[in-house]
Parts: structure tokens; C-alpha cells; sequence
């Protein structure tokens, strides 16, 4: 009975002034969780990819700034056009978190709806608003960052800077790490 678990469902829906496909084209880049996710993630590691399906290890905080990791395994796959689904479970454990994430194009912003889902333990069941606080706080400090990074790509392009790994690199200048994007000519 004490290991018995319960299920839970966590929406979350927002909008970014972005095109889609650059926020489609964020959410399948796990390149930039080490380096613009730092407060939430110890580090995200792809292990292969196979078409559209990418396979990932990755540590969390669960509670930045508590320096306490969390491994987990992840299979995230794109589904065209506008569709992610992904399953993950923390290493070691046969309990599945499955999430789906739909974007739409609204005029010249894009709406996106996370629906993750996942169980716990029925123990924690009175904790249950005080998880669901944690892990939307968790989920904004990621939304922030990258509703930042998307706006800032955004900009560039429209200023005439290409965009891509080809025309640009990661840097750290004085602890600040930002995408640094080659001059036009
Ligand atoms: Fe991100």
C-alpha cells in the first residue's frame, strides 16, 4: 500500500512573439541546455540519434539553487509538423514521465502546451500543490531563459545576421554565456 502511486497532470500553455519553426528548432537543440540552463540542468548529454528520435541522459535540480542531482534518461522524438512527445525516467527507476508538447503559430507569435505527466508516490499525495509550485518554478526559471535566448535569435535575424552554428559559437566573457554571431560580411 505505501508504494502504491498515483498519477498527475501538469499543463502548462505560453506564447512567445518568436516564428515556429525557431521555437520548434530550440525545443529539439540540446546543445544549448549546458550552457543557457545551467541553474536547473548539471548536464545534458546526447547519446544517439535515430531520425527525429534523440536519446539523452541528463541531471537535474530539481530545487535550484540546492545543489542536489537528479539523473534521468530521455527519448524525445519531433513529430512534423508541430509536435514533440518525449518519455523519461530517472536512471534506475521503471516509472515513465511522458510529456507531449504542441506548438501553433498565432499571427506573429507561437503558443506552446506542454502536457507532462507523470506518477508518485501515494504518500506524497498532500504534498501534491506544493510539488506542482516547485516544479512550475522550475519549469519558468527554463521559460525565461529560453524565451530570452529565442527573442534575441529572433532579433539578430531580422538585423541581417545569419543564423546557425555555422555562423556563430557559444562564448563566456566574464561568467556571462551568450551566443555570439559572426558579423554579416
Ligand atoms: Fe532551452
Amino acid at each position: 500500500m505505501i508504494f502504491k502511486k498515483y498519477k498527475i497532470k501538469n499543463i502548462n500553455k505560453r506564447k512567445v512573439s518568436v516564428d515556429i519553426k525557431l521555437v520548434i528548432e530550440n525545443y529539439c537543440d540540446f546543445d544549448h541546455v549546458n550552457y543557457v540552463h545551467k541553474r536547473c540542468y548539471n548536464y545534458c548529454k546526447v547519446i544517439r540519434r535515430q531520425g527525429n528520435t534523440t536519446f539523452l541522459e541528463y541531471g537535474v535540480y530539481h530545487i535550484p539553487p540546492i545543489p542536489i542531482i537528479h539523473h534521468y534518461e530521455m527519448e524525445h522524438k519531433f513529430i512534423s509538423p508541430n509536435r514533440i512527445i518525449y518519455t523519461s525516467n530517472r536512471k534506475g527507476s521503471k516509472d515513465k514521465v511522458i510529456g507531449e508538447i504542441y506548438f501553433e503559430q498565432k499571427g506573429k507569435e507561437t503558443e506552446i502546451v506542454q502536457i507532462h505527466n507523470f506518477s508518485l508516490p501515494m504518500i506524497l499525495k498532500p504534498f501534491e500543490f506544493f510539488i506542482k509550485i516547485l516544479l512550475n518554478r522550475w519549469s519558468q526559471i527554463l521559460w525565461d531563459e529560453d524565451s530570452e535566448m529565442m527573442e534575441n535569435r529572433k532579433n539578430f535575424i531580422e538585423n541581417g545576421y545569419k543564423d546557425g552554428f555555422h555562423c556563430g559559437r557559444w562564448v563566456n566573457e566574464n561568467g556571462n554565456i551568450f551566443w555570439k554571431f559572426n558579423k554579416k560580411n
